[in-house]
């Protein structure tokens, strides 16, 4: 990949801010499992050096109460719930109005050694990933209760027919609840082509704005019209595969974005918050949204957050839509330099650091803005296997590459590169766009 100082003259006429804006100042910290897990010290390093600015809400909290010896987070207590699957049986007695009963074959995650081997930190993350419990909210329950929510929902059902997403839970206070995990959002089948449950492809069915509604005894569709100036109507309009964790007052959501290739993204978050520059970034990362997800009642054992990360990254990036392309896609490759497209999407995965602007890219700029993650700027997405990642942009606003390059939309959406395209161009880039 290009350094970004050479992308910047590269760019010379497309409005970027200046690449590079923060000088690089990082040390060269070890990856290391137990630097991570034993030194608050070297955490603290980690959250410094990684995040992007310290300026909005999100880094601000961090920096208070992280990585601080025996202080602040760190003094919390350290929480591996016993839990199982969320079966039909579980359904059942949420829709007759049962207390949920814990019932047996329990677990937990924690390991009596640490893992020795990368494959066995794999295996462990990708536990942790569909079966550490991350909130007790009756939501839940209730949503379990109306008849056929889940399914109407998005949710997905595992080989053995239990809810992808959910846990039952021994909690803190001895009682039995009902968790979502991170699979909720981030897992799917087929991320390799085959009907395998992974976290390459996020859940776009996931409608959380519906499932919130149901539990509300509302209709999602069929809200009266005076709802649509609050919240009952921001969750109405979010649809699948989106969520507002904003709470920042206005609706700006963010589409799921998908952990295949996130290994060798530049960043994270589509604003840009982190430098992702390794796994003990992506553990910090992880732990934090653990414990902010918990209400700081408790922190997750940093062998499981460790684990999490190093299977996060060993996802590869989603496969080509299109195995076969054709000539159409090779003629869309020459379009796709002669429109500058890889001075920002730089293979091989099609992304790159150049930082640009919310104002230059000229997309919704309240997510960009928000205090709450303030960066001021997008991350540019990988384009891998992006026939696959629809609905497109920060805010998952064209739910098509059509959409996206229609040369008749409305340019106020901003993105306009590749606008200007003839037909038959435009065409050629779709293609080659589909067989990356
Ligand atoms: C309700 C749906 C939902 C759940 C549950 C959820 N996430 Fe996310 N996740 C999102 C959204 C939306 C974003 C985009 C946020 C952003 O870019 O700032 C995101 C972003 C991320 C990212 C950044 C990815 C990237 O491409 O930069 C990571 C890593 C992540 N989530 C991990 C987790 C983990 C770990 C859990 C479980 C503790 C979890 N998520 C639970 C919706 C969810
Ligand atoms: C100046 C840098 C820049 C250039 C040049 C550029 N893009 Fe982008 N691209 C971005 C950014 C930033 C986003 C994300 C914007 C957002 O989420 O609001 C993006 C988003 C996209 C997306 C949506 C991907 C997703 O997963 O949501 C596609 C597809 C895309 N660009 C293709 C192209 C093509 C094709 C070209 C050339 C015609 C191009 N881009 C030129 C910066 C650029």
């Amino acid at each position: 990949m290009p350094r970004c100082s050479s992308i910047a003259i590269l760019l010379a006429g497309i409005a970027v801010l200046p690449a590079c804006p923060q000088p690089e100042v990082w040390e060269d910290l070890p990856d290391d499992p137990l630097a991570y897990i034993a030194e608050a010290s070297y955490r603290r390093g980690i959250l410094e050096r990684d995040l992007t600015t310290q300026d909005n809400l999100y880094a601000a909290e961090r920096l208070e109460r992280y990585g601080l010896e025996g202080q602040g987070w760190d003094a919390l207590p350290v929480l591996d719930f016993p839990s199982r699957p969320f079966t039909d049986e579980d359904i059942d007695a949420a829709v007759a109005g049962e207390p949920i009963a814990a019932g047996s074959g329990l677990t937990t995650l924690t390991p009596e050694t640490l893992p020795e081997t990368e494959q066995e930190w794999i295996a462990l993350g990708r536990r942790v990933f569909f079966e550490y419990p991350l909130r007790s909210e009756g939501t839940y329950t209730v949503l379990a209760g109306v008849p056929g929510a889940l399914d109407a929902t998005g949710w997905l059902r595992d080989e053995d027919g239990a809810t992808v997403g959910l846990r039952v839970f021994v909690d803190g206070d001895g009682v039995a609840r009902i968790g979502n995990t991170c699979a909720q959002c981030h897992a799917s089948y087929g991320g390799r082509q085959e009907p395998e449950l992974d976290g390459i492809l996020s859940n776009r069915a996931m409608n959380v704005g519906a499932a919130r509604l149901l539990t509300m005894g509302l209709t999602p569709g069929e809200l009266p019209p005076e709802m649509d100036s609050t919240l009952a109507g921001d969750l109405d309009r979010l649809g699948p595969g989106r969520a507002d964790v904003l709470s920042d007052g206005q609706f700006n959501p963010y589409a799921f974005p998908d952990f295949g290739g996130l290994g060798q993204m530049p960043s994270l978050h589509h604003n840009r918050n982190w430098h992702n520059r390794q796994t003990a970034t992506l553990a910090v990362r992880c732990e934090t949204l653990f414990i902010t997800a918990s209400g700081a009642r408790g922190r997750i054992p940093r062998v499981l957050s460790w684990a999490l990360a190093v299977w996060q990254r060993s996802l590869p990036a989603p496969e080509p839509l299109d195995a076969d392309p054709g000539l159409a896609a090779a003629r869309g490759a020459e379009v796709f330099e002669e429109a500058s497209c890889d001075a920002c999407h730089a293979p091989p995965l099609y992304t790159s650091d150049v930082v640009v602007s919310v104002e230059s890219i000229g997309t919704d700029p309240s997510a960009g803005l928000s205090p709450v993650r303030w960066s001021g700027s997008y991350r540019i997405p990988s384009l891998r296997g992006v026939g696959r990642t629809a609905p497109y942009l920060h805010d998952g606003r064209f739910p098509s590459l059509e959409a996206l390059f229609d040369a008749k939309r409305s340019r106020d959406a901003g993105h306009v590169h590749g606008l200007d395209l003839d037909r038959a161009d435009r065409d050629a880039l779709l293609a080659f766009l589909r067989s990356i």
